[in-house]
């Protein structure tokens, strides 16, 4: 059995965006034909203004197959495979320690973070919501199975309101999440996450984490360290160390960082 860890550019978006063309297309051919009782230049530029949402969605489409190529575990770049063991290549666990990974979708960081740490246990949670419909529980559980992994769980929960008291674990990590919960204050979902990091533990979380989304990072690192945090900083992955600056533009992932550091 191999695992099967899906894609981040979900299939269904992809058709969806196909589909979009094709609807707007075929409605701006009709329009232009149309015998509805339009003037000639209505007609036309209600035609034309469907003809370009019909080239944007295509446009669209195209760029998800090129980001699907990119992202694919099957493909040659294999680029989320690179970014997952470049976040868990900073996950220590110590004899017997637990650590947490927060939006584990199809449970790739939360397996690579038990692969290399056999002497602990890794927890994986994730609300698994209709926008990632593809990821689920089972999938995490099928993909630990398929890799041989077993000091590992899922669990459902949410990363604005974590399910554990203060101090559970001895590592927090997680991967492209907290800029998909709108409506959320990112800093606040960071500490959230921190709440839970035991003192003395190891916390690697990475995310899209330019100032509009995040605001002022370098506020926020000084405040960890007011608050006693031995170490934090934050890495820029998107300039070569996880990926290129040409793949970071082009996949609108160019404010991708790394809040790392010990508790
Ligand atoms: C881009 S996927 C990344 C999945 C995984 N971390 C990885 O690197 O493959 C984003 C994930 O965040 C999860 N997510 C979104 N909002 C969440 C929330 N409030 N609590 C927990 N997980 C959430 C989604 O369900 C999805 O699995």
């Amino acid at each position: 059995m191999k695992p099967d860890y899906r894609n981040w550019m979900p299939k269904g978006m992809i058709m969806g965006l196909g589909t979009a063309a094709g609807v707007l297309a075929a409605g701006s051919a009709a329009a232009v034909r149309s015998r509805l009782p339009l003037d000639r230049t209505s007609r036309h530029l209600a035609g034309a203004v469907l003809g370009l949402g019909a080239v944007g969605c295509l446009a669209g489409a195209a760029w998800s197959l090129y980001a699907r190529a990119m992202f694919s575990y099957e493909g040659g770049r294999q680029l989320s495979r690179q970014i997952i063991e470049g976040v868990a290549s900073y996950i220590e666990l110590p004899e017997g320690g637990v650590g947490l990974d927060v939006g584990c979708g199809s449970g790739a960081l939360t397996i690579a973070c038990a692969k290399r740490n056999p002497q602990g246990r890794m927890v994986g949670i994730d609300r698994w919501g209709v926008e990632y419909a593809s990821y689920s529980r089972k999938l995490c559980e099928r993909n630990a199975r398929a890799e041989g992994v077993s000091n590992i769980t899922f669990q459902q929960g949410d990363a604005r309101h974590l399910d554990f008291p203060d101090e559970t674990f001895d590592a927090v990590t997680s991967n492209y999440v907290y800029h998909n919960i709108t409506g959320a204050d990112k800093q606040t979902l960071l500490r959230e996450s921190l709440r839970v990091l035991k003192r003395g533990g190891v916390f690697a979380i990475h995310d899209l984490m330019e100032p509009s989304r995040y605001g002022d990072m370098d506020e926020f690192l000084r405040k960890l360290r007011e608050d006693g945090f031995q170490e934090a900083q934050l890495l820029p992955t998107a300039y070569g160390s996880f990926m290129t600056p040409w793949e970071g533009k082009t996949l609108f992932l160019s404010g991708s960082a790394l809040l790392v550091g010990r508790k």
